[in-house]
């Protein structure tokens, strides 16, 4: 899955970025569940949600989620890439929500963007892209009305995905890409000094059996393949064959394992504009 620290040197990679984010928005359906569900909690029953911005809304698999559970909020997906948005656009046509999802390329990290005003500001696995990130939160501070919520989601490290007797693989290849908790950004002192007040943070976690021929095998095969482009020069011969069968299209691949073991966690930070 998609993590800051392996950007910029896996150009090749990126290309698979789109069908992975879909394929992990399937995949962890549940957290996406979860997580929106949090923000209709946090948000404020007073007053109504009827403008939120998804940011770094990649293929708008959120924007899409976001505008279901606020049935009458206009949800804007803003993204530094038009590819990207032009996927939401799709996505958004095809739910039926395209009158209420609209697209604004922008880039919240080192620009100073208008946003507009809104009630709700969520962003999914993507700040930790962003060129300056407390800038991001100032320009989010400065887009909220006064008590709007600011929901910021972020892998602790890619989920793993291989069954129970490759665990110490799977342990190995992600500690050779440097794909481990230790990676994961921390916003919870960024947020406070941009002057966001509530800062709290939650853990989103999934743990469960997928079958290896269906969207879990896909995913897996993607994951495998971009986590093992950074770490296979640090891998023994061993651990590179077995890498190379998994990802490829043998009898030993991914998608051969019968059942995958899908097991990770989120981290889900809550702030408000003061009041
Ligand atoms: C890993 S994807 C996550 C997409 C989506 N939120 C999800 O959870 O599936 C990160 C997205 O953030 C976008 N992004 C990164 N930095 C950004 C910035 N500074 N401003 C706007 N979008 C940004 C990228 O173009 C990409 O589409």
């Amino acid at each position: 899955m998609p993590h800051g620290h392996d950007h910029g040197h896996d150009h090749p990679q990126r290309a698979l970025l789109p069908r992975l984010l879909d394929l992990d928005a399937e995949v962890h359906a549940h957290l996406l569940t979860e997580a929106v569900a949090a923000v209709a909690d946090l948000a404020d029953g007073a007053v109504p949600v009827r403008r939120v911005l998804d940011v770094g809304a990649g293929t708008g698999t959120g924007s899409v989620a976001l505008a279901e559970r606020f049935s009458t909020a206009e949800v804007v997906a803003v993204d530094v890439d038009e590819q990207m948005l032009q996927r939401v656009r799709e996505r958004a046509a095809s739910a039926g929500l395209a009158d209420r999802v609209s697209t604004l390329l922008a880039d919240v990290g080192s620009d100073t963007p208008d946003l507009g005003r809104a009630d709700v500001a969520w962003s999914s696995m993507a700040l930790h892209e962003a060129a300056d990130p407390v800038r991001a939160f100032g320009n989010l501070l400065d887009a909220l009305r006064p008590g709007g919520l600011l929901v910021v989601v972020e892998m602790d490290a890619p989920s793993m995905v291989l069954p129970r007797g490759l665990a110490g693989f799977e342990q190995r290849l992600r500690d050779a890409a440097g794909a481990t908790p230790a990676h994961r950004p921390d916003w919870t002192a960024a947020l406070a000094s941009t002057g966001f007040d509530d800062v709290a943070t939650r853990t989103l976690s999934i743990d469960h059996d997928l079958p290896a021929d269906g969207p879990a095998g896909e995913y897996a095969a993607l994951e495998l393949r971009r986590i093992g482009h950074v770490a296979a020069p640090r891998l023994d011969e061993a651990d590179r064959s077995a890498l190379e069968d998994l990802v490829g299209d043998g009898p030993r691949s991914v998608r051969g394992l019968g059942d995958l073991w899908v097991r990770g966690t989120r981290t889900l930070w809550s702030a408000r504009r003061p009041g």
